[in-house]
């Protein structure tokens, strides 16, 4: 398929039914050369016609140090063949099927948590409710939630997985309640997505460790943890203040606060 005069390379059997191949630009990379170098390894099936030949080194260096050098003798393995078909990722590699689907279910929780903050900074950036602090909070927190979906989008393709989006639920609108009021009840909804989220993001890391993933695990662990325990103190802090302000001046006040001193004051 692929003859030894016209470019070394090597035709690999089948695997999952798609017919892989690996081909190697041997001549023109120089830590190849042809048949007639000084000290060559060769592997592949040369009675079909093809395979590929190493310069691993010279008689001279091998006389001096003794090392055989077979630097692509491993890529002869299953695990190293290179899929031809578009079909399938190129790059993936150890990449269990479980962990593909978590992760995309993983991007719809931070996509549902954005819906809800979006939400919010719409109520409360109505005209006759009027909380510009809370509305810019939520606004910025729907952000962040839709950045965190993002970067698990970037990471199920840097895996060679596949990100598929499910459906987002409706949402709430309205944000009133009756002993509460708009601003406790939207943050403690809040305090309940945040811990939920993190409870998703354990669940994640648990299957990445019981599919014995590392680089997984520490993707979350850098990445999403610690930003999540973070996120949840700072909430559960507003909640506190919120409780103690009451309605009415305390709401307006601590929203100001929020609108004009960011998040640095609390
Ligand atoms: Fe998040």
């Amino acid at each position: 398929m692929f003859p030894q005069a016209t470019g070394p390379a090597v035709s690999l059997s089948s695997m999952h039914g798609v017919s892989l191949r690996l081909g190697l630009p041997l001549s023109s990379h120089p830590s190849f050369s042809s048949p007639s170098s000084s000290s060559v390894t060769s592997f592949g099936d040369k009675k079909r016609g093809y395979g590929f030949v190493v310069s691993a080194s010279t008689e001279t260096s091998l006389a001096q140090t003794g090392v055989i050098f077979k630097p692509f003798e491993e890529v002869k393995k299953e695990d190293f063949m290179i899929p031809i078909s578009r079909q399938i990722s190129l790059a993936r590699q150890r990449y269990q099927d479980e962990c593909e689907a978590a992760i995309n279910e993983q991007i719809n929780v931070e996509y549902n948590v954005s819906y809800v903050y979006h939400a919010m900074y719409a109520y409360f950036d109505r005209d006759n409710v009027a909380l510009k602090g809370l509305a810019k909070f939520f606004k910025e927190s729907s952000d962040e939630e839709r950045e965190h979906a993002e970067k698990f989008m970037k990471y199920q393709n840097i895996r060679g997985g596949r990100v598929k989006l499910h459906s987002i639920l409706a949402t709430l609108s309205e944000f009133e309640h009756a002993e509460k009021g708009d601003a406790l009840y939207a943050m403690e909804l809040a305090l309940s997505l945040e811990k939920l989220t993190n409870e998703k993001l354990l669940s994640l890391h648990g299957v990445a460790a019981q599919n014995n993933d590392p680089q997984m695990t520490e993707f979350i662990e850098r990445e999403f943890l610690a930003e999540q325990v973070e996120a949840i103190k700072k909430i559960a802090d507003f909640v506190t203040q919120l409780r103690l302000v009451g309605k009415g001046h305390g709401v307006w006040h601590f929203d100001q606060k929020l609108l004009h001193e960011g998040d640095g004051v609390f």
